[in-house]
């Protein structure tokens, strides 16, 4: 592992403050429509998905239930190790709730799934996914969330949350890592 300082490690910026700013706020509305009035459990997915909620359930102009969930399933590198693992379930019930799920990324697509899994056990009225990225070529397509923010290519992207081995989360754009930073 390599890491110096982003101006080194950043091979470049695919989405700047501004366009997510954009992007979010279109979420939100097309959230907010769907939701016909309901009040939702927004539900953020604990660690990556932090910024994006925050700034769509800031950009809701709806009354809401905010919760949070860990799972794990990626360890040290960049790729899943295929085992997700729950670290910190909700607070609320959510049976006769809409959930909102609110992912960072979707990559093989096995955490979504589990996560899906896991909260339709519990009855709730629906359950709508929304994912701010997209690696659409990794996945089957029946695994898409209702709802994305960008689909991109399949390279290790930081930032807006997303972090590789912890660094580089608090980054406010989203940026494609350098290969040579974890080869
Ligand atoms: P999946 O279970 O393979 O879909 O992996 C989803 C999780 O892997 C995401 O919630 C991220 O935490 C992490 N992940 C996948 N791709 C990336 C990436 O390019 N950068 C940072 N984290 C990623
Ligand atoms: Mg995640």
């Amino acid at each position: 592992m390599l890491i110096r300082s982003p101006e080194q490690d950043i091979e470049r910026i695919l989405f700047t403050e501004k366009t997510i700013a954009a992007r979010v706020e279109a979420i939100a509305s097309d959230l907010v429509s769907r939701l016909n009035g309901s009040r939702p459990v927004m539900i953020c997915v604990l660690k990556g998905a932090a910024f994006f909620y925050i700034d769509l359930c800031r950009c809701m102009n709806c009354a809401m239930d905010m919760d949070f969930i860990s799972i794990s399933s990626y360890g040290a590198g960049t790729r899943s190790t295929g085992i997700v693992r729950l670290i910190k379930d909700l607070d609320c019930n959510i049976t006769d709730r809409d959930v909102i799920i609110v992912e960072d990324i979707i990559d093989s697509g096995l955490t979504i799934q589990y996560l899906k899994q896991l909260l339709s056990a519990r009855n709730p009225k629906s359950i709508t996914t929304v994912s701010f990225l997209d690696k659409c070529a990794r996945h089957d397509s029946s695994l898409k969330t209702d709802l994305t923010g960008f689909d991109i290519p399949d390279e290790f992207v930081v930032g807006y949350g997303l972090d590789y081995a912890n660094y580089y989360r608090n980054l406010p754009y989203i940026g494609i890592l350098k290969p040579e930073c974890y080869r």
